[in-house]
């Protein structure tokens, strides 16, 4: 049963919009609130009419109606859901989406929304196997969009193959999967840190390094996905914030420690950050400038070890505090040896040598080590990572009370770096 969730349904133009009207009438058949909104090219389908009148509420096409605005803004619009669906979602929605194209209402609140996205893709099974579209979907997938369908059979324009719209009940079925899934880490807070940080020398440079932050955003992503409330620290990345987790961007590895302070309590912390070492020991004030004759010389100050500090947070720390060990030898002795440094109770540790591309690359191997033993994950893909390791943390809490769950080991003065 869908009672009392909030929709928001977006029709792009393809012969399977004739089809929303019973999608919208199925879905309010289970107690869902849907909001329509269309773009131009589905009027040839489908008409705004039929859509306002089986949805009991207007329909929004435009993206600078005055009227739209002053009702709804679209930023309104895409937030005050629980979940967007694009049905049917054409290949040029989703490679809007996928670029982050925001020329119509549609591709705008697909672009503003904080929640989840399920999409329906239809089209002609040629634009489905095109490269550029299954490139689309796979970044997409990785971003976490929701995909149901398509089917496979006879599409309207006689071809065959896939490409065809799930059908209705599929949808609602995928939706009412989405949120009747069972949520393990709901009631669970998380602190995620992710990406690298940037050390300021002078106003001009800093010290960084090559952490793309995509496997952090990926955890942060799958721990909310799995019911948690996630917050995510995160240095400077390319990346958008993950839907349905609190984003807090920070620059310096001091900034970032602040932020994750202000975060306590909470359940689980997993820091995936690529945090800087060092920092410069003094920020200039002015640009650096070349005299001619003697090289600036660089004076370092270690940063504070957030990881370190999280574990030993007192009665704040949280009942999991994980970490990642990057290495480029001896992995799984020196992620051991991390591990008894920092006192965290896990350390996933990966290989970060030249040959491995895990630095920046879309995949990653991981040794899980606990106080037990060790766990040999198989390569995969960050967001796979994220996916077991959500799983593996569910199950590490599940159903155990708070003192029985807490895995530490005794953590000895000046043991952490
Ligand atoms: N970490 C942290 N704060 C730091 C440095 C590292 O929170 N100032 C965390 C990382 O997020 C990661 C773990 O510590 O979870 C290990 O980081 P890594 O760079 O692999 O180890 P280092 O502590 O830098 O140790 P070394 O340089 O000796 O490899």
């Amino acid at each position: 049963m869908l009672s009392g969730k909030r929709l928001l349904l977006i029709v792009s133009g393809g012969i399977a919009a004739y089809k929303t009207p019973d999608l919208v009438r199925r879905l309010r058949g289970q107690g869902a609130e849907v909001r329509v909104v269309m773009t131009a090219a589905a009027e040839q389908f489908v008409t705004p009419l039929s859509l306002a009148s089986v949805s009991g509420q207007r329909v929004y096409q435009a993206l600078f109606s005055l009227t739209d605005e002053a009702e709804m803004g679209h930023i309104e619009l895409s937030r005050a859901a629980d979940l967007v669906i694009v049905a049917p979602a054409s290949a040029d929605l989703l490679a809007k989406l996928a670029n982050g194209l925001a020329d119509d209402l549609a591709s705008t609140l697909l672009l503003a929304t904080d929640k989840e996205v399920l999409a329906a893709p239809a089209m002609n099974v040629r634009m489905w196997e095109h490269p550029a579209t299954q490139e689309n979907l796979a970044r997409l997938k990785r971003r976490g969009l929701l995909i149901v369908g398509p089917d496979e059979g006879e599409m309207a324009c006689g071809e065959y193959g896939p490409g065809r719209m799930a059908e209705p009940d599929a949808i609602v079925a995928a939706v009412a999967e989405h949120f009747n899934m069972p949520r393990p880490l709901s009631g669970l807070s998380a602190l995620v840190t992710s990406g690298p940080t940037h050390e300021p020398i002078d106003p001009v440079r800093y010290i960084a390094n090559r952490s793309s932050g995509r496997q952090g955003h990926a955890i942060a992503h799958a721990l909310a996905h799995q019911g948690a409330a996630v917050t995510l620290v995160t240095g400077p990345v390319q990346l958008p914030d993950p839907a349905g987790v609190k984003t807090v961007h920070v620059e310096s590895a001091r900034e970032m420690l602040q932020a994750c302070q202000a975060e306590l309590p909470v359940d689980i912390a997993v820091c995936a950050a690529a945090v800087s070492d060092w920092r410069a020991s003094e920020e200039a004030t002015q640009k650096i400038k070349k005299d001619g004759s003697s090289l600036p010389a660089l004076q370092l100050s270690e940063n504070p070890d957030i990881l370190a500090q999280l574990s030993k947070a007192g009665a704040q720390r949280p009942r999991l505090v994980i970490g990642f060990a990057a290495e480029t030898r001896d992995v799984a002795a020196q992620a051991a040896a991390k591990r008894d440094r920092k006192g965290c109770d896990w350390i996933l540790a990966n290989d970060v040598s030249a040959e491995s591309g895990t630095f920046g690359g879309p995949d990653n191997s991981i040794i899980l080590i606990d106080g037990q033993g060790r766990e040999d994950w198989p390569r995969t893909s960050k967001e796979g990572v994220a996916e077991r390791l959500a799983v593996r943390i569910a199950q590490a809490l599940e159903g155990k009370p708070e003192e029985e769950s807490r895995m530490p080991e005794p953590i000895q003065d000046g043991q952490q770096k």
